[in-house]
C-alpha cells in the first residue's frame, strides 16, 4: 500500500492519516452493516483499525471526534438499537493557548456589546476523557440510556448504563422536569484501570491500552454484567432535551444535578474574568496527576443560558464554549542507558532507560525509541539530557535531544547486530513488496533464542491460542526460567513430570496444592485444541488468527498442512503452489510458513507437541452433514451462551454465511433478547426466526 510505518510518521502526516482512516474505516463500516456488502477482508479491515489505534497511541493528541476507535467494532455495535438524539450531541472548539481563550471571551463580549448589563460570566471545568452518554428520565425514573454515536443517532446502552452506580434510577429532590435527558461522562478511573489490568495479566488476558479505550469497550459490551464489574463512573455537566426550564445558568444547573444525585464535579468555578480562567486552568492542571482520572483540557462555557442561546452555535459546536486543550506533558531528564528488547518474532526494539523522571505527576524511567531508524534521525545517544513526552497513558516518548548539554565523550548508539539474549546475528530484512529495508531489525535465532522462546510460549497460551487458564505472561516466564517448560510440548509433560519431581511447583511461592491442580487440569483441558487456534499459536511469522483459520479450513488436519507446509519449504513447486492457490494467502505468507517447517528445529519441536496432543480435525460441513451448510444466517440480540464471535465461527464451520444484516437472502434469523429492527424485518420478509437454544440444537452443538 506504501505506507509510512506509524513509528516513521511525522505529526502532520499523522494527522492526515487519521483523517483518512476514520473516513476509509466509516465507508466500510457502512458498506458492511448499511449495504451488507462488505468491499475488503476481515483481516484487511481489522489492519486499518489497528493501524489507526497504533497512531492514536502515538499521538494521543491528534484523536478525532469521530475516530473509529470511539466506536467500538462492529461485533458490539450490531447488538444494539438506534437512538435518534432530540436534541443533537455536539462537540466542542478548542482553545490551545492563553490567546484562544481570551478571543474566546472577546468574541462574547462583542456579540452582547449592544446589551445594557449582560451577565458575560463562564463556568470553567474540567474536560473528563471519557465517553459521553445521554440518560433519559421520564417522571424522574431513568428510561433510555445512549452513546453519543455521530452526534445525531447513538445507540441505546440503558442495559449497561443501570450498572453505572453514579446513575440514579430515581432521581431525588425535586424540581426536574417530567421528561429530562442528561448529560455527562462516562470513565474509569486510574485505580480501577490499573486492578483490571492487574488481574487480566493474572489470567493471562489481554493488556487494556487505557482508561478511556477500556470505559469506551466496557459500555458497549453486549453482556452488562462485564460493564457491572468495570466499576465505570459518571459525571453529569450537561443536559439534551428538556420539558421545561429548569435553571437559568449553566452552574445553577449543574447544581441541581447534584441536588437530584448525579455526581458533578467539585472543580467547577464561575467568573467573569479572563484571568480566573486561566488561573483556574493552570490550577487543575496542577491537579491532573492527582486526581485519579485522565481529564485532557478545561471546558469554558458561557453561564447564562439565555445567552447561551443567543449566541448559538456553529456547525456541530456551540458558539458559547470552548476546550482548552492540555499541552502533552513534557520533562527533561537523562537518557542512562538504550536497552534491546527481542520479541516473539526475534524483533529488536530498542528501550530508553530514564533517570526517573516525573511528567505531568508519574514517575517515568522508561521510554520507546521505536527502531534504530530513529535513533539515528533524533541522534539519541546514550548520557543525553532529552525531553520526554507522556500524552495519556501510553508508554512515554523521547521528543527530542538537548545537544547543548551533550557530554564531550558520547558517541553515536551503536545498534546492535547480533541479538543481545542469544547472540545470533541481527539483520533487516528487505521488504519483498517495497523494496525498502525493513525498520526493524530481526533475530535469526528462532528456537535457540531464549527471549524469542518465551514470548513464543507466551504466545502460545494466550487467550486467542491455546487459552490455558491460569497460565500467562508471568507464569510462562518463570517457568522457562526455572526451566520447567522450555517449549510448548514441555507444557504437556508438565504434570507428569511435577509428580516425580524433588521441587513441585507447589513448593513454589505463589502456587499451592490447589492451585497448581487447578492449572494441569486446565492444560489437560486443552489436549485437543481446535486445529485454527493451534496453527496460530505455534506463532509462525505473518500467520495471525484469521490466516490460521483458512489453514485449517482448507486442510482440515494438521498433518496434511504440515505436510503441504514443510513439501513447500523443501523446495516442492506443486507444494507452493497450493498454498499460494488458496484464497487469501500471499506470498509472505507461504514463504514464511514453508521457511518455518524447512527448520529443523521447528519441526522437532512440533513433531514433539503432536505426541502430546491430538488436534481436533477441523470440520467443514458438507450439505449432507449439515443442516445450515450454504444458508445464510443473521445474529442479532443478546447471545446468552455464546459469544458473537463463536457463534459466526459456528456457523461458517458449519459452511454456512454469516451476514450483519437481514435481506430477502436470509435464510435464518437467530434472535436473542433485545433483538430490535432486524427481527422485525426478518418477520416482515418471512425470514425464518429461532433463539439461540434452537440455533445450538440446529447446528449440533
Ligand atoms: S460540554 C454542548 N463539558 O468533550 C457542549 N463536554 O469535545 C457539550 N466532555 O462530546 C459538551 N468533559 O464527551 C462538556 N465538562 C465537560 C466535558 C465534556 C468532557 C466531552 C464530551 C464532548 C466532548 C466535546
Amino acid at each position: 500500500m506504501g505506507e509510512i510505518a506509524v513509528d516513521q510518521l511525522t505529526e502532520a502526516q499523522a494527522q492526515a492519516e487519521l483523517e483518512r482512516l476514520a473516513a476509509e474505516i466509516a465507508r466500510h463500516d457502512l458498506a458492511y452493516h448499511g449495504k451488507d456488502r462488505p468491499e475488503i477482508s476481515d483481516a484487511d479491515y481489522d489492519a486499518l483499525r489497528r493501524r489507526n489505534d497504533a497512531i492514536e497511541a502515538r499521538f494521543p493528541h491528534l484523536r478525532r471526534e469521530d475516530s473509529p476507535s470511539l466506536r467500538v467494532g462492529f461485533e458490539a455495535s450490531e447488538g444494539f438499537a438506534k437512538v435518534a438524539h432530540r436534541v443533537p450531541m455536539l462537540s466542542l472548539g478548542n482553545a490551545f493557548s492563553d490567546e484562544d481563550v481570551a478571543d474566546f471571551v472577546q468574541r462574547g463580549r462583542r456579540y452582547f456589546e449592544r446589551d445594557a448589563n449582560p451577565d458575560l460570566s463562564f463556568t470553567a471545568e474540567p474536560k473528563i476523557d471519557g465517553l459521553s452518554a445521554s440518560l433519559r428520565y421520564e417522571n424522574g425514573v431513568f428510561v433510555q440510556g445512549a452513546t453519543r454515536g455521530d452526534g445525531e443517532v447513538g445507540e441505546d446502552i440503558t442495559a449497561n448504563l443501570m450498572t453505572v452506580r453514579d446513575i440514579p434510577h430515581k432521581l431525588s429532590g425535586s424540581g426536574w422536569p417530567v421528561v429530562i435527558e442528561i448529560r455527562g461522562e462516562v470513565y474509569m478511573t486510574h485505580e480501577d484501570f490499573r486492578k483490571l489490568n492487574e488481574q487480566s495479566a493474572a489470567s493471562g488476558g489481554q493488556i487494556y491500552v487505557n482508561p478511556r479505550n477500556t470505559a469506551a469497550g466496557s459500555l458497549r459490551n453486549l453482556n452488562p454484567e462485564v460493564t457491572a464489574s468495570r466499576n465505570l463512573k459518571f459525571f453529569a455537566y450537561a443536559w439534551g432535551f428538556t420539558s421545561a426550564q429548569f435553571a437559568d445558568t449553566q452552574f445553577e444547573a449543574v447544581q441541581k444535578f447534584g441536588e437530584w444525585g448525579f455526581k458533578i464535579n467539585p472543580l467547577m468555578l464561575r467568573t467573569e474574568s479572563i484571568d480566573k480562567m486561566l488561573e483556574h486552568y493552570r490550577d487543575i492542571e496542577g491537579q491532573r496527576a492527582t486526581l485519579g482520572y485522565d481529564i485532557d483540557g478545561v471546558v469554558y462555557k458561557l453561564n447564562s443560558l439565555a445567552l447561551q442561546q443567543r449566541w448559538g452555535f456553529v456547525a456541530r459546536a456551540p458558539r458559547w464554549a470552548i476546550a482548552h486543550k492540555f499541552p502533552a506533558e513534557q520533562a527533561t531528564t537523562i537518557l542512562e542507558a538504550i536497552d534491546i528488547q527481542v520479541g516473539r518474532t526475534g524483533a529488536l526494539t530498542p528501550v530508553a532507560r530514564l533517570k526517573p523522571v516525573t511528567v505531568g505527576g508519574v514517575v517515568v524511567t522508561n521510554a520507546t525509541l521505536h527502531n534504530e531508524d530513529e535513533i539515528k534521525r533524533k541522534d539519541i545517544r546514550v548520557g543525553d539530557t532529552v525531553v520526554v513526552q507522556r500524552a495519556g497513558d501510553v508508554i512515554p516518548q523521547i521528543v527530542k535531544v538537548i545537544p547543548e548539554h551533550r557530554p564531550t565523550s558520547s558517541e553515536p548508539f551503536d545498534f546492535p547486530t547480533q541479538c543481545p539474549a542469544c547472540g545470533s546475528e541481527a539483520v533487516r530484512e528487505v521488504n519483498e513488496k517495497t523494496g525498502k529495508l525493513d525498520a526493524v531489525r530481526r533475530c535469526t535465532g528462532d528456537l535457540i533464542c531464549p527471549a524469542q522462546a518465551v514470548e513464543q510460549l507466551k504466545h502460545f497460551v494466550s487467550r486467542n491460542a491455546l487459552d490455558i487458564d491460569g497460565l500467562g505472561d508471568k507464569q510462562m516466564a518463570a517457568f522457562y526460567a526455572d526451566g520447567r517448560v522450555m517449549r510448548p510440548a514441555d507444557i504437556f509433560t508438565l504434570a507428569a513430570r511435577d509428580a516425580r519431581s524433588e521441587a513441585p511447583l507447589s513448593s513454589e511461592e505463589g502456587w499451592g496444592e490447589q492451585s497448581v491442580a487447578k492449572l494441569f487440569a486446565a492444560i489437560e483441558a486443552r489436549r485437543k485444541p481446535e486445529l485454527d487456534r493451534l496453527i496460530f499459536g505455534l506463532g509462525i511469522r505473518h500467520v495471525g488468527e484469521t490466516t490460521g483459520a483458512v489453514f485449517a479450513r482448507t486442510f482440515g488436519t494438521f498433518e496434511a498442512f504440515e505436510q503441504v507446509a514443510a513439501a513447500a519449504g523443501h523446495g516442492d513447486v506443486e507444494a507452493m503452489e497450493q498454498i499460494l492457490a488458496i484464497d487469501g494467502i500471499g506470498e509472505t505468507v507461504a514463504r514464511s510458513v514453508a521457511a518455518f517447517f524447512a527448520n529443523e528445529r521447528n519441526k522437532q519441536a512440533v513433531d514433539d507437541l503432536l505426541s502430546e496432543i491430538e488436534p481436533e480435525t477441523y470440520v467443514v460441513a458438507s450439505a449432507e452433514d449439515s443442516k445450515v451448510a450454504g444458508k445464510t444466517i443473521v445474529f442479532t440480540g443478546t447471545l446468552e451462551k455464546l459469544s458473537r464471535a463463536e457463534a459466526k465461527a459456528m456457523a461458517e464451520r458449519l459452511g454456512a454465511k454469516v451476514s450483519g444484516s437481514v435481506s430477502a437472502n436470509t435464510d435464518i434469523l437467530v434472535a436473542g433478547p433485545g433483538a430490535g429492527s432486524k427481527l422485525k424485518k426478518a418477520q416482515d420478509l418471512g425470514v425464518e426466526v429461532i433463539d439461540e437454544d434452537a440455533w445450538l440444537e440446529l447446528a449440533g452443538a
